[in-house]
């Protein structure tokens, strides 16, 4: 086949993002960020006024939510964030969401896709992936750099509080768990910059395409 799927998964602040935008560049592929799905229906949730833990809502709401509705400003930050990952432990939350996530990716060409499932549960036969990860510390640095950016003081110790806290809630949930697939190649971002995390994974893909 010619067709170049290519999973990144990893954890909440990990750089995964940030390294499927480029792979998508390089490769000319259309490129899906998955957790902004989760971060809709949460965003949804919240609209409509419901508990999060409301697992009846959510399936409700996820058979029939508008995609094009939501600006992204309103899906980004940790708390929205953390209220995505309470829905995306909901089996009826994942199950709503698979198709989409699965007609995406059989685009012909190819695609890249970033999550936590990818490589396991939405594309398991994808031929390159990637698990994107680093110390909760490093990530927390960065993501607490990011927001000392963009002018907003957090406290590094929340931020790591945050990041612990969602590792544990994706990590521990019995429904597609944040994990590696078993061909999965790790990437350790730790001590590495953006653009040799680019590099690696380019080199990685071109190992298996
Ligand atoms: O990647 P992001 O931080 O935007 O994801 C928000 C939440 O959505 C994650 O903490 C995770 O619980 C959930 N998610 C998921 N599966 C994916 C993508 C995101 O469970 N493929």
């Amino acid at each position: 086949t010619g067709d170049l799927v290519i999973a990144v998964d990893g954890p909440a602040a990990s750089g995964k993002g940030t390294l499927a935008k480029r792979l998508a560049a390089h490769y000319g592929l259309p490129c899906l960020d998955t957790g902004l799905l989760y971060r809709m229906v949460a965003r949804a949730m919240l609209d409509a006024g419901h508990d999060i833990h409301d697992a009846a809502a959510a399936e409700h709401l996820v058979g029939s939510f508008d995609e094009t509705g939501f600006p992204e400003e309103r899906l980004r930050g940790g708390e929205i964030g953390e209220a995505a990952s309470v829905v995306a432990a909901m089996p009826a939350v994942r199950a709503g969401l698979l198709a989409r996530q699965r007609r995406f990716a059989a685009q012909p060409g190819g695609a890249v896709l970033d999550g936590r499932d990818i490589g396991t549960v939405i594309c398991p036969d994808a031929p390159a992936k990637l698990f994107v990860t680093a110390t909760p510390e490093v990530r927390a640095a960065r993501r607490h750099k990011e927001l000392l950016g963009r002018g907003e003081d957090v406290a590094f110790e929340s931020i790591l509080a945050d990041i612990r806290r969602r590792d544990a809630r994706d990590s521990g949930r019995s429904d597609a768990p944040l994990k590696a697939a078993e061909d999965a190649v790790i990437l350790d971002t730790s001590a590495l910059t953006v653009e040799e995390v680019v590099a690696a994974a380019i080199g990685i893909v071109e190992r298996r395409r």
